[in-house]
C-alpha cells in the first residue's frame, strides 16, 4: 500500500467527513468484484492503482489483495492515505498527484462529482479507469455530451446483488434501495469497438467475497 499516513496519533482518529464530501464507503467485497472481472482480462498483479476519493480505505485495502501498489488519497483527512483534492488540476490548490503515471484510476466518487471525476482519471490513467456509480449514472444529456460521447466506458457491469452503502460506515446487515454498477474506461480501446460498451452482470458474488475483517476499522493504511 502506496503513502499511507501511519503517524499513530492519526491511525487511531476516525474523522467525520463534512456533509457535502458524500461519504458513502463502499462494502469491501464490491471491489473484489470489480478486481475479479479485470483478472478476467489481463493479469494486473504487477499495476499500479490511485484510489484518489479513498474516504478510511475500505476500498483501497482490497485494491490491495490484486494490484502492486495502491496509492490513497482524499480530499478530507480520515486517518488513511493523503490529502490531495483530485479535481484541483488548475487551480490554487492543484498539488502534485500522489502517483505519476498510475496504470489504473480506481473510486466510488462522490456521486454530484462522478463525471468530473472520470474526465480528470481520462487524463491520467495508463490502462484504464473504474467507477462504482449509481445505475441512474448511465442517464443524463448532459453527462452525455459531456462524457459518454466523448469517453464511452469500456464495460458496464451492473451489480445483481445490493450494495448496501450508507452514510459514514460499512454495515454488513444495511439494506438498500439503490442499485450500483461499475463502468470501466480502456485507454488503448479502438474507435470501432468504442461505439459498444460490452454489459455483463455481476452474478451474486457477497457471499463468496464478503469477510468479517471487512467490517472492523483497522489502523490506517494496512492492508485487511
Ligand atoms: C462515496 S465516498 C467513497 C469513499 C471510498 N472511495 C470508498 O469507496 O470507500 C466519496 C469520497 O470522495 C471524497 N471526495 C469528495 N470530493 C473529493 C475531491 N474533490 N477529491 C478527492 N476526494 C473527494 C469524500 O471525502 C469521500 O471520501
Amino acid at each position: 500500500m502506496g503513502a499511507p499516513n501511519r503517524s499513530s496519533a492519526v491511525m487511531q482518529q476516525r474523522k467525520e467527513a463534512p456533509d457535502g464530501l458524500d461519504y458513502f464507503p463502499t462494502p469491501p467485497w464490491a471491489t473484489r468484484a470489480l478486481c475479479e472481472h479485470l483478472n478476467q482480462w489481463g493479469d494486473i498483479s504487477g499495476d499500479t492503482v490511485w484510489e484518489p476519493a479513498c474516504g478510511e480505505g475500505h476500498m483501497a485495502r482490497p485494491l490491495g489483495e490484486y494490484f502492486a501498489q495502491v496509492v490513497a488519497s482524499d480530499i478530507h483527512d480520515y486517518g488513511f492515505g493523503t490529502v490531495h483534492d483530485f479535481l484541483s488540476a488548475g487551480t490554487l490548490l492543484d498539488a502534485p498527484a500522489p502517483l505519476d503515471n498510475p496504470d489504473w484510476i480506481i473510486t466510488n466518487p462522490p456521486f454530484n462529482k462522478a463525471a468530473e471525476f472520470a474526465l480528470r482519471a481520462a487524463g491520467l490513467a495508463r490502462e484504464g479507469f473504474a467507477l462504482l456509480v449509481r445505475t441512474a449514472f448511465l442517464e443524463g444529456v448532459t453527462r452525455h455530451a459531456e462524457l459518454f460521447s466523448q469517453h464511452p466506458p469500456a464495460w458496464v457491469l451492473p451489480f445483481c446483488e445490493r450494495v448496501p452503502m450508507v452514510k459514514g460506515r460499512v454495515d454488513p446487515d444495511a439494506a438498500s434501495a439503490t442499485s450500483y454498477c461499475w463502468m470501466i474506461w480502456l485507454q488503448h480501446r479502438s474507435v470501432s469497438f468504442n461505439a459498444a460498451p460490452a454489459l455483463a452482470w455481476i452474478s451474486p458474488c457477497r457471499k463468496r467475497l464478503e469477510r468479517p475483517e471487512d467490517y472492523r476499522l483497522v489502523p490506517a493504511g494496512e492492508v485487511a
